[in-house]
């Protein structure tokens, strides 16, 4: 029997050549929020490595959105100019070029990982973080500022703006960052969202800002593209968002208009308890695929190209996010051809490799 992994996945107007994704990493090398040679080549070589959609890191929709100070941004018009040559290269190798948006909330103002990933203090670069509720994440942590009316809808109008230049710098497929305990996650979970108004407290008023941000988005996201959400699935902790939340926003998301759920798990809070094992996160992808029948992407320790293949054959999830074994092997996608003996196409300056 032919690959299924291998099989292509049309979605609106879009159609990947396979199911395999690059599964979004912030690379900390942006210079205030522009991307530079370091994207081009990062996501570049895997767009030429077999991948059929490539998405990129997350990408701040306002500076004090940005994880980091390196994170890539969509704020001002000028950090159009590189996506688009990053993208129309994406393209030329027959892939499909994604974009992630993001707003770290609580999370924000964290220094790289190779710089300690600890929050960095005011006096020191750092800046004023936003939230749900004035509470940090760790309690060591400086105190975020719980959003008011106009903050929110600050949110909501920065994810436009930002998916209106996505669509200017030629991203095909739109990923809304709603996982991981950054700023929408922090609304949607009860161990990070303490408000008393519209937006906490019962579970119509902890999905209201992501169903807002998603409104926003599609108000400038062409009706033929594709457009994701990444959710967490599980908080991993007592009293945290769980899977059955997580089915019943994501039948609502499918009823509009959403196309895929990316799910992942975790982030929210710092006690969480996390069985980490290969494909740990798939029976989430199967249950709200199932229960809703939306399509999903299995993400989380998916290393192989047997195991990523059963998970599409068995109909668990639609596309495979590869994180870090994408980080190993640029050219998953042709190694995984290989294994899986199947003929892709190759770019034809690496062909004499084959032989
Ligand atoms: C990540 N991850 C991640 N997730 C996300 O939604 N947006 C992001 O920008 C990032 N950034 C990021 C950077 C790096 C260096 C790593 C390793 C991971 C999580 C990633 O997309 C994926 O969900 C996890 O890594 C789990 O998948 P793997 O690595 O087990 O395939």
């Amino acid at each position: 029997m032919s690959s299924q992994l291998f099989s292509p996945l049309s979605i609106k107007s879009i159609t990947l050549k396979n199911r395999i994704a690059i599964s979004p990493m912030c690379q900390y090398s942006a210079v205030d929020g522009f991307a530079n040679d370091w994207h081009l080549v990062h996501l570049g070589s895997r767009a030429s490595g077999g991948a059929g959609l490539v998405i990129q890191e997350a990408t701040s929709v306002s500076a004090e959105g940005r994880i980091s100070p390196e994170d890539l941004g969509l704020w001002k018009d000028e950090q159009i100019e590189k996506l688009k040559q990053i993208n129309a290269f994406i393209v030329s190798q027959n892939s499909v070029p994604g974009i992630q948006l993001a707003h770290a909330g609580r999370k924000a103002s964290a220094a790289s990982p190779w710089n300690g990933g600890r929050k960095i203090p005011l006096n020191e670069g750092g800046w004023e973080t936003v939230a749900p509720s004035a509470i940090a994440y760790h309690q060591s942590e400086n105190t975020p500022i719980a959003l008011d009316k106009s903050g929110i809808q600050k949110v909501i109008s920065d994810f436009k703006a930002a998916t209106k230049r996505a669509v200017q710098a030629g991203f095909q497929v739109l990923e809304i960052h709603a996982a991981h305990g950054y700023l929408l996650h922090q609304f949607l979970s009860p161990l990070s969202n303490f408000r008393t108004d519209e937006y906490g407290g019962s579970f119509d008023n902890r999905i209201r800002l992501t169903l807002e941000v998603v409104a926003a988005v599609q108000s400038e996201w062409p009706n033929n593209l594709p457009l994701f959400i990444r959710i967490s699935a599980t908080d991993w902790a007592d009293g945290g968002w769980n899977n059955e939340e997580s089915i019943q926003l994501s039948k609502i998301l499918k009823e509009k208009g959403v196309d895929l759920v990316d799910v992942s798990s975790g982030g929210a809070v710092s006690h969480q308890q996390i069985p980490v094992e290969p494909n740990y996160q798939v029976p989430f992808a199967e249950s709200i695929k199932k229960e809703t029948g939306i399509m999903t992407g299995a993400v989380g320790l998916i290393t192989d190209a047997a195991q990523a293949e059963e998970i599409i054959t068995s109909g668990k999830a639609d596309l495979i996010l590869f994180g870090r074994e994408s980080l190993r092997d640029p050219y998953l996608g042709l190694t995984f051809a290989d294994e899986l003996q199947t003929d892709v196409e190759w770019p034809k300056q690496y062909l004499r490799a084959k032989i």
